[in-house]
């Protein structure tokens, strides 16, 4: 991977002129943020995680009614904090829960609408992607690798800039993220489960039980699925003698080794010069300090956002936005709001 030099990365991330008024509801979160380049003015995320805690997961069309409910709250609270008015509107319209993200789109489209501005729809994944250049700290240079760890995506991309990018490894079927929170179901932790499999490891022993770290065919793929079906008998075959501490520990050490392996892998067959971690599992200490190590033994510099820009949030939609809009992307018609899209740029 050749490295672009600085002048040439600082072009490839101009943004929009102006504040950006940026929506996310693709999932179980309502967010409104106001970004003004990489800074952000404002950033309010709303939770559903109460309301999906009864159901052990989100249900679709119960977050598609609370994003109804929390989205006009959560747009007057983050317009509150900043007193410039939006120059342009960025939602996510696509990959997500489709009602859940028609919410946000309609939001977006009316604002857009009222204020006479342009609006600039935003792949989910591309946010999680950019969001290491939220703020005003140092950037990752491009091409960079970054590996995307979310409730619904393990992919590890190659970043040759923003809005190129190309999949080198992929999960052929869980993702990380719900390795976490299938396990936690089963130990009982509840909903959502990485959290609380975090809190619950802190005492336990990694190495009590053993857990499987399959490898698939294609060196830098992933899979999980096997885990939760470890997790699974072990919890039947233990039964009241299972030591919750112990088993959240050997469920993330598994985890984290599978996700470090890969990346080692991969920081090796490209000689990338710098790693990101993004998405909500990026909020798990020990997967940033063992992927902050691991660069660290290869040379390479690591980048990780601030935790509450690593689940999701609205920030990261509306520095995609930004960029895009920059680039002279973007219009004030319809956008399309779809459960499937590949990543820009493919
Ligand atoms: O990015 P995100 O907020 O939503 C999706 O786009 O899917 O990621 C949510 C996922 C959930 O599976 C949640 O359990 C996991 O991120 N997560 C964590 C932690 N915090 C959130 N996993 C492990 N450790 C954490 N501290
Ligand atoms: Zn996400």
């Amino acid at each position: 991977m050749a490295l672009r030099s600085p002048e040439l990365v600082k072009a490839l991330i101009t943004t929009f002129p102006g504040p950006v008024l940026a929506i996310e509801t693709s999932c179980d979160e309502t967010s409104v943020a106001v970004l003004d380049g990489r800074r952000v003015l404002a950033s309010i995320v709303s939770s559903q995680i109460e309301l999906h805690q009864r159901w052990g997961g989100v249900v679709p069309e119960a977050a598609a009614r609370a994003h109804v409910e929390a989205i006009v709250p959560v747009l007057r609270e983050a317009l509150s904090l900043s007193a410039a008015k939006p120059r342009a509107v960025a939602v996510t319209n696509r990959p997500g829960l489709v009602g859940a993200l028609s919410v946000g789109v309609a939001a977006a489209q009316a604002a857009a609408l009222t204020l006479g501005i342009p609006i600039i729809g935003v792949h989910h994944l591309e946010g999680h992607i950019l969001s290491p250049l939220l703020g005003n700290g140092p950037t990752p240079p491009f091409p960079h690798l970054c590996l995307v760890v979310s409730g619904g995506h393990t992919e590890l991309v190659e970043v040759r800039s923003p809005g190129e990018y190309a999949i080198l490894g992929e999960t052929i079927d869980d993702a990380a993220g719900e390795a976490f929170d299938k396990g936690a179901r089963l130990m009982g932790l509840g909903y959502p489960g990485g959290r609380a499999v975090q809190e619950a490891a802190r005492t336990g022993n990694p190495k009590r039980y053993a857990l499987p770290r399959p490898k698939p065919k294609n060196a830098l793929d992933f899979s999980f699925s096997g885990l939760k079906t470890a997790v699974l008998r072990l919890v039947e075959a233990e039964g009241e003698a299972l030591s919750v501490p112990d088993a959240a520990a050997s469920l993330q050490a598994a985890i984290v080794d599978a996700l470090a392996d890969r990346v080692a892998l991969a920081l090796d067959h490209t000689g990338a010069r710098a790693l990101s971690l993004v998405g909500g599992v990026a909020a798990n200490q020990a997967l940033r300090s063992r992927l902050a190590a691991e660069a660290e033994r290869q040379g390479v510099s690591f980048f990780v956002p601030e935790i509450e820009f690593c689940t999701d949030n609205a920030a990261m939609i509306g520095l995609a936005g930004s960029i895009r809009l920059a680039r002279g992307e973007g219009d004030a018609t319809a956008l399309i709001t779809l459960a499937n899209a590949p990543l820009p740029g493919l």
